[in-house]
């Protein structure tokens, strides 16, 4: 058995070994980096070393670091899903390449020290060309060299990816080794190591992607080779420097090297599952799904609320996914017949779990479990709210009788069919649709018992009122839902977000990441003239940068006064005008502290900070990155002055 404590002591152990160091996971919630909502990737948090700037742990670093993916929220369920996972990764900005990427990973994964496992199971994917960049023979030729060492065949798949006694290196295309983590930034080729999880079933043969497709081949890590950057224009351009970034999955991992078959049979899931059981008085053997769903939106809930940015559950952006998580995961509990708060016994051995490898979950345990039952209440009374509004809507609709409902009801009882025949009714495609329900009615009845796809999706919209619940309403009083029509506006909906998302960020990541470059080091200009201006008591309390703007928080017990304002900019514009260089230095923390640098002195990456200097004016401890003189930064504006919350003032800016 091993488990994942001791998989990420080996990992980090071994990459120690081969010169790494070893940096916390970043926060689940991404810093000055309006991008993407959470970090997806343990590269994600690495993004401005990979585009050249330099790191404080140095060239080599690994990790483990914290990851939320949410497209795969309604996917949850299966065996391999999650929303909250933990990724090893290590990475070299600039310093080692493929040979020894591969090498290492061969190593960690077949030798007797490390992993051990049996080399004849591994199985390799190798970028294969595409889109004007070359195929990966390099990584081919790296691969068979070290094949052949362990004595194992090293030929290579055709573009029908078959394996027969010879292969053991499938070539495939963009869409399963080209790694880029979001429309642009840095990426590059991968070279892909798969498991197989069932060798009984004799030597392996056959299609590639059929035997991902039945899980008897398991990608367990990922190596990207990252030498380009995606421009918004399309176009592959070299980096400065050659990377690598690779990926491995804790759950995914200890779950295949245990012969698991999900994991959620792994110690990160059970005693979720075990408490579940307990409170439900259910067992999970028979309710799979919904238990599943519960322990990993519950998980990811309580790993981002315990991650020392104190979001909460909102309306908007990431509090919006945190309430989707924890309202999903409250539905299922009622599901199972759980009646009363439960979500925070659920957090409480998701905490129990994990405290010894984030402490900041054990930290924040209060307001975690505070937030969980005000949410938990909060929903309870919004389905008390949302249950007059849809009684009202109810009310203006006219049932069925029973017997035709119920027959109706046994014959198209796949949802589906049922808002299938609903659309062609309500659009007049079909003018005999009515016939399908087989029972004596016209389409105008069955029009006027219909709730409509919109009215159902404006009570989830505004009131967050879940679309099954509307559905149970109405078949209570043998009416139906258009679930179709509803589908479609969500559709509508999701699609208008993600427009005016990707709107703000055309520019693409390298451009959002030049951008924010320059309003941080405006937020150093802002911090040092507020101290000047209002006295070296004013620190900073939080600071927050998209690509449009800053947003910065400090200690001060009054509002500022027009005057104030106007100084604080005439200040930071003047510094810009002054062509100060923006430099930095790498030092202790006691050096830091002597040469009165400001900042959080809660050393990250060991004993070394990178302290960034601005001319004489502002010296601060931050991993960067930055402009490269304040003549980049164009005029200074401040747009907002307002009350955070007690005794923190809250200022918005912009550069223009
Ligand atoms: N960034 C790569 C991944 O997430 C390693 O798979």
């Amino acid at each position: 058995m091993l488990t994942a404590k001791e998989l990420r002591q080996k990992y980090l152990d071994f990459f120690i070994s081969k010169g790494h160091k070893v940096i916390p996971s970043a926060s689940l919630i991404p810093e000055n980096d309006p991008t993407v909502l959470f970090t997806t990737a343990g590269m994600h948090p690495l993004v401005p070393y990979l585009l050249g700037e330099k790191h404080p742990g140095g060239k080599r670093v690994a990790n483990v670091q914290k990851c939320i993916r949410t497209s795969d929220i309604d996917e949850v369920g299966d065996n391999r899903h999650l929303t909250f996972f933990e990724m090893m990764g290590n990475w070299s900005f600039g310093d080692y390449f493929k040979k020894e990427a591969i090498e290492w990973s061969w190593e960690f994964l077949t030798d007797k020290k490390w992993l051990n496992l049996d080399p004849n199971r591994i199985y390799i994917t190798v970028f294969k060309g595409e889109d004007g960049i070359p195929r990966d023979e390099e990584s081919i030729k790296i691969w068979q060299e070290v094949l052949k060492k362990s004595g194992l065949e090293n030929g290579l798949a055709g573009d029908n990816q078959k394996i027969d006694k010879k292969t053991r290196i499938i070539p495939l295309g963009k869409e399963d080794n080209f790694w880029i983590a979001g429309a642009t930034g840095p990426c590059g080729g991968d070279t892909e190591m798969f498991y197989d999880t069932r060798p009984q079933e004799g030597k392996l043969t056959g299609k590639f992607s059929d035997l991902v497709d039945n899980s008897r081949l398991i990608e367990i890590w990922n190596d990207v080779f990252m030498e380009f950057n995606k421009t918004a224009e399309g176009l592959y351009e070299p980096l400065k420097q050659k990377n690598v970034d690779t990926g491995m999955g804790v759950e995914r991992t200890i779950t295949v090297l245990n012969g698991f078959d999900n994991v959620f049979q792994t110690e990160l899931f059970t005693p979720i599952l075990n408490k579940i059981e307990e409170l439900s008085g259910k067992s999970y053997k028979d309710n799979e799904r919904a238990f599943r769903i519960i322990a990993d939106h519950i998980k990811a809930a309580t790993m981002i609320m315990g991650d020392n940015k104190n979001l909460i559950p909102s309306n908007v952006d990431r509090g919006y996914v945190l309430r989707r998580l924890i309202r999903r995961a409250v539905r299922y509990g009622k599901q199972l017949g759980i009646n009363t708060t439960f979500t925070f016994k659920v957090a409480e051995v998701v905490i129990d779990i994990y405290e010894d490898v984030y402490p900041e979950v054990k930290k924040n345990k209060e307001f975690i479990i505070n937030q969980l039952i005000l949410e938990e209440d909060k929903f309870a009374k919004t389905l008390i709210d949302g249950i007059k509004k849809a009684k009202k809507i109810l009310d203006t609709k006219t049932s069925i009788s029973s017997k035709k409902f119920n027959k109706i009801m046994q014959t198209q009882n796949k949802g589906e069919i049922l808002g299938q025949t609903l659309k062609d009714i309500r659009e007049n495609k079909d003018t005999k649709a009515y016939l399908k329900f087989g029972v004596p009615l016209t389409q105008e009845e069955i029009k006027k018992a219909t709730i409509t796809g919109k009215e159902a999706f404006d009570l989830y919209q505004s009131f967050g009122f879940p679309r099954d619940m509307m559905i149970e309403l109405a078949q209570e009083k043998n009416l139906f839902v258009d679930t179709v029509e509803f589908r479609e506006e969500l559709k509508k909906h999701q699609e208008l977000s993600r427009k005016g998302a990707s709107k703000k960020f055309k520019g693409g990541l390298a451009e959002v990441t030049e951008q924010t470059a320059k309003l941080h080091t405006a937020t150093h200009l802002l911090l040092a003239a507020l101290r000047q201006i209002l006295g070296s008591e004013v620190q900073q309390k939080g600071s927050n940068i998209t690509a449009e703007r800053l947003r910065f928080d400090f200690n001060y017990d009054q509002k500022l006064t027009p005057e104030q304002i106007k100084e604080v900019e005439d200040l930071v514009n003047a510094k810009i005008k002054e062509n100060l260089p923006v430099s930095w230095q790498e030092m202790s923390v006691d050096d830091a502290k002597k040469q009165g640098a400001i900042g959080v002195f809660e050393h990250k990456y060991g004993e070394k900070v990178k302290v960034y200097i601005i001319g004489d004016f502002s010296k601060e401890i931050c991993g960067g990155p930055h402009a490269k003189n304040t003549n980049e930064l164009g005029n200074f504006k401040i747009q907002k002055e307002e009350s955070s919350s007690a005794g923190i003032r809250r200022i918005k800016a912009i550069l223009s």
